[in-house]
Protein backbone atom coordinates (compact mmCIF):
# COMPACT_ATOMS: atom_id res chain seq x y z
CA UNK A 1 0.00 0.00 0.00
CA UNK A 2 1.33 3.44 -0.79
CA UNK A 3 1.41 5.09 3.11
CA UNK A 4 2.37 8.93 1.10
CA UNK A 5 -1.45 8.96 0.13
CA UNK A 6 -3.15 8.02 3.69
CA UNK A 7 -0.78 11.29 5.20
CA UNK A 8 -2.12 13.20 2.57
CA UNK A 9 -3.86 16.79 3.91
CA UNK A 10 -7.18 17.26 4.76
CA UNK A 11 -9.03 18.38 1.45
CA UNK A 12 -12.08 21.01 0.96
CA UNK A 13 -13.74 19.37 -1.84
CA UNK A 14 -15.49 15.90 -2.06
CA UNK A 15 -14.23 16.42 -5.72
CA UNK A 16 -10.45 16.11 -4.58
CA UNK A 17 -11.26 13.17 -3.29
CA UNK A 18 -12.99 11.44 -5.94
CA UNK A 19 -9.92 12.34 -8.26
CA UNK A 20 -7.62 10.55 -5.90
CA UNK A 21 -10.10 7.29 -6.32
CA UNK A 22 -9.60 4.82 -9.58
CA UNK A 23 -13.06 4.67 -10.99
CA UNK A 24 -14.18 2.39 -12.87
CA UNK A 25 -11.74 0.07 -11.17
CA UNK A 26 -9.86 -2.11 -13.86
CA UNK A 27 -11.20 -5.78 -14.86
CA UNK A 28 -8.22 -8.25 -15.19
CA UNK A 29 -8.37 -11.50 -17.16
CA UNK A 30 -7.20 -14.04 -14.51
CA UNK A 31 -5.63 -17.25 -15.40
CA UNK A 32 -4.24 -19.42 -12.91
CA UNK A 33 -3.10 -22.52 -13.88
CA UNK A 34 -5.84 -24.79 -11.12
CA UNK A 35 -7.51 -27.41 -12.75
CA UNK A 36 -10.93 -26.34 -14.62
CA UNK A 37 -9.89 -23.29 -15.38
CA UNK A 38 -9.00 -23.68 -18.56
CA UNK A 39 -12.32 -24.43 -19.54
CA UNK A 40 -13.78 -21.02 -18.19
CA UNK A 41 -13.02 -17.13 -18.82
CA UNK A 42 -11.96 -15.83 -15.17
CA UNK A 43 -11.94 -11.58 -15.07
CA UNK A 44 -10.68 -9.83 -11.50
CA UNK A 45 -12.98 -6.73 -10.84
CA UNK A 46 -9.64 -5.08 -8.76
CA UNK A 47 -12.29 -3.22 -6.54
CA UNK A 48 -9.01 -3.40 -4.17
CA UNK A 49 -7.46 -0.66 -6.39
CA UNK A 50 -10.16 1.68 -6.12
CA UNK A 51 -7.94 3.47 -3.28
CA UNK A 52 -5.31 2.92 -1.19
CA UNK A 53 -7.58 3.32 1.82
CA UNK A 54 -10.79 3.55 1.06
CA UNK A 55 -10.39 0.09 -1.13
CA UNK A 56 -12.72 -2.63 -2.26
CA UNK A 57 -16.62 -2.21 -1.46
CA UNK A 58 -16.17 0.35 1.18
CA UNK A 59 -16.37 3.57 -1.51
CA UNK A 60 -18.99 1.63 -3.26
CA UNK A 61 -21.03 1.76 0.02
CA UNK A 62 -20.59 4.70 1.52
CA UNK A 63 -20.12 6.78 -1.69
CA UNK A 64 -24.33 7.45 -1.61
CA UNK A 65 -24.60 8.38 1.67
CA UNK A 66 -21.71 10.73 1.69
CA UNK A 67 -22.69 12.33 -1.16
CA UNK A 68 -25.77 13.04 0.88
CA UNK A 69 -23.91 14.55 4.19
CA UNK A 70 -22.03 16.84 1.86
CA UNK A 71 -24.62 18.07 -0.19
CA UNK A 72 -26.77 18.91 3.00
CA UNK A 73 -23.58 19.59 5.39
CA UNK A 74 -20.82 20.85 3.92
CA UNK A 75 -22.93 22.79 1.21
CA UNK A 76 -19.91 25.54 0.41
CA UNK A 77 -16.83 23.36 1.14
CA UNK A 78 -14.95 25.62 -1.58
CA UNK A 79 -12.50 28.05 -0.07
CA UNK A 80 -9.52 28.06 2.02
CA UNK A 81 -8.07 26.11 4.83
CA UNK A 82 -7.74 28.75 8.02
CA UNK A 83 -5.00 28.07 11.11
CA UNK A 84 -6.64 24.95 12.47
CA UNK A 85 -7.69 23.72 9.29
CA UNK A 86 -11.33 23.86 9.46
CA UNK A 87 -12.56 25.21 5.72
CA UNK A 88 -14.49 28.44 5.55
CA UNK A 89 -15.94 29.04 1.74
CA UNK A 90 -15.66 32.30 0.61
CA UNK A 91 -18.97 34.30 0.42
CA UNK A 92 -20.47 31.81 2.27
CA UNK A 93 -21.25 31.14 5.97
CA UNK A 94 -20.92 27.57 5.46
CA UNK A 95 -17.86 25.78 6.82
CA UNK A 96 -16.66 22.43 5.52
CA UNK A 97 -15.87 21.39 9.27
CA UNK A 98 -19.21 19.99 9.55
CA UNK A 99 -20.60 19.89 13.56
CA UNK A 100 -23.00 17.28 12.30
CA UNK A 101 -20.73 13.86 13.32
CA UNK A 102 -20.92 10.41 12.42
CA UNK A 103 -20.76 7.60 14.22
CA UNK A 104 -20.20 3.87 12.80
CA UNK A 105 -19.57 0.40 14.63
CA UNK A 106 -16.65 -2.42 13.99
CA UNK A 107 -14.31 -4.48 15.22
CA UNK A 108 -10.45 -3.42 16.10
CA UNK A 109 -9.54 -4.43 12.22
CA UNK A 110 -12.37 -2.93 10.56
CA UNK A 111 -11.95 -2.16 6.84
CA UNK A 112 -15.38 0.26 6.80
CA UNK A 113 -13.86 1.86 10.20
CA UNK A 114 -10.59 2.32 8.12
CA UNK A 115 -12.33 3.95 5.05
CA UNK A 116 -14.94 5.79 6.66
CA UNK A 117 -12.16 7.35 9.01
CA UNK A 118 -10.14 8.34 6.63
CA UNK A 119 -13.35 10.00 4.41
CA UNK A 120 -14.12 12.18 7.39
CA UNK A 121 -10.49 13.02 8.10
CA UNK A 122 -10.22 14.11 4.34
CA UNK A 123 -13.70 16.34 4.30
CA UNK A 124 -13.63 17.49 7.73
CA UNK A 125 -16.11 15.60 9.39
CA UNK A 126 -16.16 14.28 13.07
CA UNK A 127 -16.45 10.91 13.45
CA UNK A 128 -16.73 8.45 16.18
CA UNK A 129 -16.01 5.06 16.17
CA UNK A 130 -17.75 2.39 18.35
CA UNK A 131 -15.03 -0.57 18.51
CA UNK A 132 -15.86 -4.23 19.94
CA UNK A 133 -12.98 -4.62 22.44
CA UNK A 134 -10.36 -2.63 24.29
CA UNK A 135 -7.23 -2.27 22.33
CA UNK A 136 -6.51 1.13 24.75
CA UNK A 137 -3.16 -0.75 25.55
CA UNK A 138 -2.20 -2.47 22.62
CA UNK A 139 -3.81 -0.44 19.11
CA UNK A 140 -4.08 -2.36 16.16
CA UNK A 141 -2.64 -0.23 12.95
CA UNK A 142 -5.98 0.36 12.00
CA UNK A 143 -7.05 2.25 15.39
CA UNK A 144 -3.72 3.67 14.98
CA UNK A 145 -4.88 5.23 11.69
CA UNK A 146 -7.87 6.59 13.29
CA UNK A 147 -5.75 8.33 16.15
CA UNK A 148 -4.02 9.83 13.24
CA UNK A 149 -6.80 11.18 11.75
CA UNK A 150 -8.40 12.13 14.78
CA UNK A 151 -11.02 10.24 15.28
CA UNK A 152 -12.93 9.96 18.37
CA UNK A 153 -12.54 6.27 19.58
CA UNK A 154 -14.70 4.80 21.96
CA UNK A 155 -14.19 0.66 23.19
CA UNK A 156 -17.57 -0.91 24.36
CA UNK A 157 -17.51 -4.83 25.95
CA UNK A 158 -19.07 -7.07 23.48
CA UNK A 159 -22.21 -7.38 25.02
CA UNK A 160 -22.73 -3.73 24.70
CA UNK A 161 -21.42 -4.05 20.76
CA UNK A 162 -24.07 -6.59 20.24
CA UNK A 163 -26.86 -3.58 20.76
CA UNK A 164 -25.63 -1.88 17.89
CA UNK A 165 -28.73 -2.05 15.59
CA UNK A 166 -31.27 -1.74 18.93
CA UNK A 167 -33.04 1.86 18.58
CA UNK A 168 -32.53 2.01 22.17
CA UNK A 169 -28.83 2.23 22.64
CA UNK A 170 -28.94 4.48 18.74
CA UNK A 171 -30.83 6.94 20.59
CA UNK A 172 -28.75 7.40 23.37
CA UNK A 173 -25.72 7.62 21.19
CA UNK A 174 -27.11 10.22 19.07
CA UNK A 175 -28.45 12.16 22.11
CA UNK A 176 -24.73 12.19 24.14
CA UNK A 177 -22.72 13.21 20.16
CA UNK A 178 -25.88 14.96 19.47
CA UNK A 179 -26.37 16.44 16.25
CA UNK A 180 -24.93 13.33 15.10
CA UNK A 181 -26.20 10.46 11.94
CA UNK A 182 -25.39 6.47 12.24
CA UNK A 183 -23.70 4.82 10.04
CA UNK A 184 -24.47 0.50 10.20
CA UNK A 185 -21.31 -1.45 11.12
CA UNK A 186 -19.91 -2.40 7.77
CA UNK A 187 -21.34 0.49 6.09
CA UNK A 188 -24.00 -1.69 5.23
CA UNK A 189 -27.34 0.70 4.80
CA UNK A 190 -29.90 1.06 2.36
CA UNK A 191 -27.90 3.37 0.42
CA UNK A 192 -24.90 1.06 -0.05
CA UNK A 193 -26.62 -0.70 -3.07
CA UNK A 194 -27.49 1.74 -5.22
CA UNK A 195 -23.10 2.56 -4.68
CA UNK A 196 -22.18 -1.26 -5.21
CA UNK A 197 -24.83 -2.08 -8.15
CA UNK A 198 -22.71 0.54 -10.40
CA UNK A 199 -19.37 -1.90 -9.98
CA UNK A 200 -22.25 -4.18 -12.15
CA UNK A 201 -22.54 -2.02 -14.78
CA UNK A 202 -18.31 -0.77 -15.26
CA UNK A 203 -17.79 -4.86 -15.73
CA UNK A 204 -20.80 -4.69 -18.14
CA UNK A 205 -19.36 -1.60 -19.86
CA UNK A 206 -15.55 -2.64 -19.86
CA UNK A 207 -16.72 -6.46 -21.03
CA UNK A 208 -18.53 -5.03 -24.36
CA UNK A 209 -16.12 -2.47 -24.71
CA UNK A 210 -12.88 -4.54 -24.35
CA UNK A 211 -13.85 -8.09 -25.18
CA UNK A 212 -16.96 -7.75 -27.15
CA UNK A 213 -19.11 -10.51 -24.41
CA UNK A 214 -21.01 -10.05 -21.30
CA UNK A 215 -20.32 -12.36 -17.75
CA UNK A 216 -22.38 -15.35 -16.50
CA UNK A 217 -21.11 -15.21 -13.03
CA UNK A 218 -20.32 -13.14 -10.60
CA UNK A 219 -18.70 -13.96 -7.08
CA UNK A 220 -18.55 -12.21 -3.99
CA UNK A 221 -17.57 -12.21 -0.41
CA UNK A 222 -20.93 -12.32 1.83
CA UNK A 223 -20.77 -11.22 5.48
CA UNK A 224 -23.58 -8.43 6.17
CA UNK A 225 -25.06 -8.99 2.89
CA UNK A 226 -25.01 -5.46 1.28
CA UNK A 227 -22.71 -5.96 -1.26
CA UNK A 228 -24.35 -9.24 -2.47
CA UNK A 229 -27.88 -7.09 -2.45
CA UNK A 230 -26.24 -4.42 -4.79
CA UNK A 231 -24.79 -6.88 -7.20
CA UNK A 232 -27.92 -8.97 -7.00
CA UNK A 233 -30.00 -5.85 -8.06
CA UNK A 234 -28.24 -5.00 -10.93
CA UNK A 235 -28.31 -8.34 -12.61
CA UNK A 236 -29.77 -9.63 -16.03
CA UNK A 237 -32.21 -13.08 -15.66
CA UNK A 238 -29.51 -14.98 -17.16
CA UNK A 239 -26.68 -13.62 -14.72
CA UNK A 240 -25.99 -15.44 -11.73
CA UNK A 241 -24.55 -14.32 -8.23
CA UNK A 242 -22.57 -16.90 -5.98
CA UNK A 243 -21.87 -15.24 -2.55
CA UNK A 244 -19.26 -17.12 -0.58
CA UNK A 245 -20.06 -16.73 2.90
CA UNK A 246 -17.07 -15.88 4.98
CA UNK A 247 -18.83 -16.96 8.81
CA UNK A 248 -21.26 -19.79 9.54
CA UNK A 249 -24.71 -18.26 8.51
CA UNK A 250 -26.84 -20.51 6.73
CA UNK A 251 -29.73 -19.19 6.59
CA UNK A 252 -29.19 -15.66 8.45
CA UNK A 253 -26.66 -14.81 5.21
CA UNK A 254 -29.52 -15.40 2.76
CA UNK A 255 -31.82 -13.06 4.87
CA UNK A 256 -29.33 -10.39 5.40
CA UNK A 257 -29.32 -10.19 1.44
CA UNK A 258 -32.95 -10.09 0.86
CA UNK A 259 -33.16 -7.62 3.50
CA UNK A 260 -31.25 -5.73 1.06
CA UNK A 261 -33.11 -6.36 -2.38
CA UNK A 262 -35.31 -3.88 -3.55
CA UNK A 263 -38.81 -5.13 -3.24
CA UNK A 264 -39.79 -5.86 -6.53
CA UNK A 265 -36.95 -8.62 -6.02
CA UNK A 266 -37.70 -9.58 -3.34
CA UNK A 267 -40.91 -10.59 -4.60
CA UNK A 268 -39.59 -12.70 -7.11
CA UNK A 269 -37.55 -14.39 -4.01
CA UNK A 270 -40.39 -15.23 -2.03
CA UNK A 271 -42.39 -16.74 -4.82
CA UNK A 272 -40.05 -18.73 -5.98
CA UNK A 273 -39.17 -20.08 -2.53
CA UNK A 274 -42.88 -20.95 -2.49
CA UNK A 275 -42.67 -22.45 -5.89
CA UNK A 276 -40.24 -24.25 -4.98
CA UNK A 277 -42.20 -25.39 -1.61
CA UNK A 278 -44.43 -26.57 -3.69
CA UNK A 279 -42.59 -28.57 -6.29
CA UNK A 280 -39.27 -29.02 -4.88
CA UNK A 281 -36.43 -29.28 -6.98
CA UNK A 282 -34.71 -32.73 -7.88
CA UNK A 283 -31.49 -31.40 -7.60
CA UNK A 284 -29.11 -28.36 -6.05
CA UNK A 285 -28.27 -27.30 -9.47
CA UNK A 286 -32.56 -26.78 -10.24
CA UNK A 287 -32.84 -24.72 -6.68
CA UNK A 288 -29.70 -22.66 -8.17
CA UNK A 289 -31.27 -22.04 -11.55
CA UNK A 290 -34.63 -20.88 -9.62
CA UNK A 291 -33.20 -17.39 -8.59
CA UNK A 292 -30.33 -15.46 -9.91
CA UNK A 293 -27.99 -15.59 -6.59
CA UNK A 294 -27.08 -18.22 -3.98
CA UNK A 295 -24.92 -18.43 -1.20
CA UNK A 296 -22.06 -21.21 -0.73
CA UNK A 297 -21.61 -21.99 3.00
CA UNK A 298 -18.80 -24.46 2.34
CA UNK A 299 -15.91 -21.86 2.27
CA UNK A 300 -16.37 -20.12 5.93
CA UNK A 301 -12.98 -21.97 6.84
CA UNK A 302 -14.47 -22.33 10.64
CA UNK A 303 -16.17 -18.80 10.88
CA UNK A 304 -15.65 -15.27 10.75
CA UNK A 305 -11.84 -13.99 10.42
CA UNK A 306 -11.12 -17.81 11.48
CA UNK A 307 -7.75 -18.92 9.60
CA UNK A 308 -6.85 -22.44 9.80
CA UNK A 309 -3.46 -23.57 8.38
CA UNK A 310 -4.75 -24.61 5.06
CA UNK A 311 -6.38 -21.29 4.55
CA UNK A 312 -3.22 -19.12 5.69
CA UNK A 313 -0.90 -21.74 3.34
CA UNK A 314 -3.40 -20.98 0.01
CA UNK A 315 -3.21 -17.04 0.94
CA UNK A 316 0.77 -17.19 1.19
CA UNK A 317 1.44 -19.30 -2.12
CA UNK A 318 -1.63 -17.02 -3.69
CA UNK A 319 0.61 -13.63 -2.83
CA UNK A 320 3.84 -15.44 -3.59
CA UNK A 321 2.81 -16.58 -7.07
CA UNK A 322 -0.20 -14.11 -8.39
CA UNK A 323 -0.24 -10.68 -9.86
CA UNK A 324 -2.36 -9.02 -7.08
CA UNK A 325 -2.89 -9.74 -3.30
CA UNK A 326 -5.22 -11.51 -1.03
CA UNK A 327 -5.84 -11.85 2.85
CA UNK A 328 -7.52 -14.04 4.81
CA UNK A 329 -10.80 -12.83 5.92
CA UNK A 330 -12.93 -11.81 2.57
CA UNK A 331 -10.69 -12.20 -0.74
CA UNK A 332 -8.78 -15.19 0.60
CA UNK A 333 -11.85 -17.38 1.08
CA UNK A 334 -13.07 -16.35 -2.20
CA UNK A 335 -10.35 -17.26 -3.99
CA UNK A 336 -9.71 -20.51 -2.46
CA UNK A 337 -13.78 -21.36 -3.39
CA UNK A 338 -12.76 -20.54 -6.61
CA UNK A 339 -9.93 -22.62 -7.05
CA UNK A 340 -12.13 -25.77 -5.38
CA UNK A 341 -15.18 -24.75 -7.26
CA UNK A 342 -12.99 -25.24 -10.88
CA UNK A 343 -11.67 -28.74 -9.57
CA UNK A 344 -15.33 -29.51 -8.70
CA UNK A 345 -16.44 -28.88 -12.46
CA UNK A 346 -19.28 -25.98 -10.87
CA UNK A 347 -18.99 -23.77 -14.12
CA UNK A 348 -20.27 -24.58 -17.57
CA UNK A 349 -18.05 -25.44 -19.82
CA UNK A 350 -17.01 -21.65 -21.69
CA UNK A 351 -18.61 -19.73 -18.70
CA UNK A 352 -17.63 -16.56 -17.90
CA UNK A 353 -16.75 -15.59 -14.91
CA UNK A 354 -16.02 -12.34 -12.71
CA UNK A 355 -14.74 -12.57 -9.18
CA UNK A 356 -15.26 -9.52 -7.75
CA UNK A 357 -11.70 -8.25 -5.40
CA UNK A 358 -13.39 -6.28 -2.57
CA UNK A 359 -9.68 -5.28 -0.77
CA UNK A 360 -9.40 -5.34 3.21
CA UNK A 361 -5.97 -5.76 2.63
CA UNK A 362 -5.18 -3.30 5.28
CA UNK A 363 -6.98 -5.66 8.17
CA UNK A 364 -3.92 -8.31 7.03
CA UNK A 365 -1.52 -5.58 8.48
C1 LIG B 1 -12.97 -6.28 2.43
C2 LIG B 1 -14.38 -6.72 2.60
N1 LIG B 1 -14.90 -7.56 1.70
C3 LIG B 1 -16.16 -8.02 1.82
C4 LIG B 1 -16.98 -7.64 2.87
C5 LIG B 1 -18.35 -8.20 2.95
O1 LIG B 1 -19.28 -7.31 2.43
P1 LIG B 1 -20.75 -7.26 3.02
O2 LIG B 1 -20.62 -6.94 4.49
O3 LIG B 1 -21.39 -6.17 2.27
O4 LIG B 1 -21.37 -8.58 2.82
C6 LIG B 1 -16.48 -6.73 3.82
C7 LIG B 1 -17.31 -6.24 4.92
O5 LIG B 1 -17.99 -5.26 4.76
C8 LIG B 1 -15.14 -6.27 3.69
O6 LIG B 1 -14.59 -5.44 4.58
Amino acid sequence: MNDQLWQLPPVNKLTTLEQTLTQPSPLELFTPDWPGAEDVTIYVKRDDKIHPVVSGNKWRKLKQFIYGYAEQYLDGAEGSTNAEGSLHAEGSSCTAKSSVRLISFGGGFSNHLHALGYVCHTLGIPLSAIIRGDYSATPTPMISDLTLWNVDIEYVDRITYKKRDSAEYLNTLKERFSPAIIIPEGGSQEQAIAGVAELVSEITEALATNHNTEFDTIIAPVASGATMGGIVSALTPNQHAIGIGVLKGQDYLESLVNQFLPADLLAKEILTKELAAKAPASNEEENKANSNWHINHEYHCGGYAKAPPYLKAFCENFNNAMPFKIEPVYSGKVFFALKDMLKKGTFKSGSKIIVLHTGGLQGAR
